[in-house]
């Protein structure tokens, strides 16, 4: 699992990179997952746009096999000091390369926290799983992230009086409406095939655009200790209560538990 230090990096700065166990065979077989699932980088579709997303709305094997892999259990279970864990929610991306255009991100945050949620015991947050079923260079679309700045919002949200003790919920602000705070500058995250990115939403991040000539293909999956809630923008509840609901229906017996919200 995690060292300690990777442990710290993830308090501190919100986000650290690691291997996983993942094979290569899983990580192409997820692959050709979303080759089915995505427009082909011929369709008029991907000319249109290069990066299409969908969320918590396929059951292939191989992503529910990385839904019900104990690593990403056993991470969370670490990183937020909790006995018991439950999956929260899974995003793909694909973004296909456009080599012609200049670099470019956004910053925003999903979620913010207070002090007091994320140096909880458990800590009262979701963690994010950004894993890389191929590499990921600095031109091809890295997740762009400012070091530490989820903890400057949270020391800012919890110095305010009207924000001390909000319930966090899940509410996109982009950069120019945060805070003015002494911001790190962004950072891109590179990542070998098959590594993760272990971080909070809560940290300043955003897409960027993919200038290389490969596909990006990254998997947002999450967790949260069992019990947490978090509240999501209206009208998204329901598509992410009926998956759970139906993942009951394909996990294995003994990884059920990832989807037992009582
Ligand atoms: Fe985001």
């Amino acid at each position: 699992m995690l060292t300690t230090e990777q442990v710290e990096q993830f308090e501190a700065l919100g986000a650290v990179t690691i291997d996983t166990p993942l094979t290569r065979q899983e990580l192409a077989d997820a692959r050709e997952a979303y080759d089915r699932l995505f427009p082909p980088a011929d369709s008029e579709a991907v000319r249109q746009r290069s990066r299409h997303g969908r969320t918590a709305d396929f059951f292939d094997a191989p992503l529910l096999n990385i839904i019900q892999h104990p690593f990403f259990e056993e991470v969370s279970r670490q990183v937020l000091n909790a006995d018991e864990i439950t999956f929260n929610n899974i995003a793909l991306s694909k973004t296909f390369p456009r080599p012609d255009e200049e670099f470019s991100f956004q910053q925003h945050t999903d979620v913010q926290y207070s002090l007091a949620d994320l140096d909880g015991r458990p800590k009262q947050m979701i963690c994010s799983f950004f894993l890389w079923l191929a590499e990921v260079n600095e031109k091809r679309a890295p997740l762009m992230y400012r070091p530490r700045s989820h903890r400057q919002i949270a020391a800012w949200r919890s110095a305010n009086p009207k924000l001390a003790g909000v319930a966090p919920r899940v509410e996109g602000v982009l950069f120019e409406n945060l805070p003015e705070l002494p911001f790190e500058n962004p950072e891109p995250i590179v990542a070998s095939a098959g590594q993760v990115s272990v971080l909070t939403t809560a940290l300043i991040h955003g897409p960027s655009s993919n200038v290389d000539t490969e596909p990006r293909y990254a998997c947002h999956l999450s967790f949260k200790p069992k019990g947490f809630k978090l509240s999501l923008p209206a009208g998204k509840h329901e598509a992410r209560d009926n998956y759970v609901e139906a993942l009951k229906n394909y996990l294995r017996p003994d990884r059920l538990h990832l989807v037992d919200e009582a």
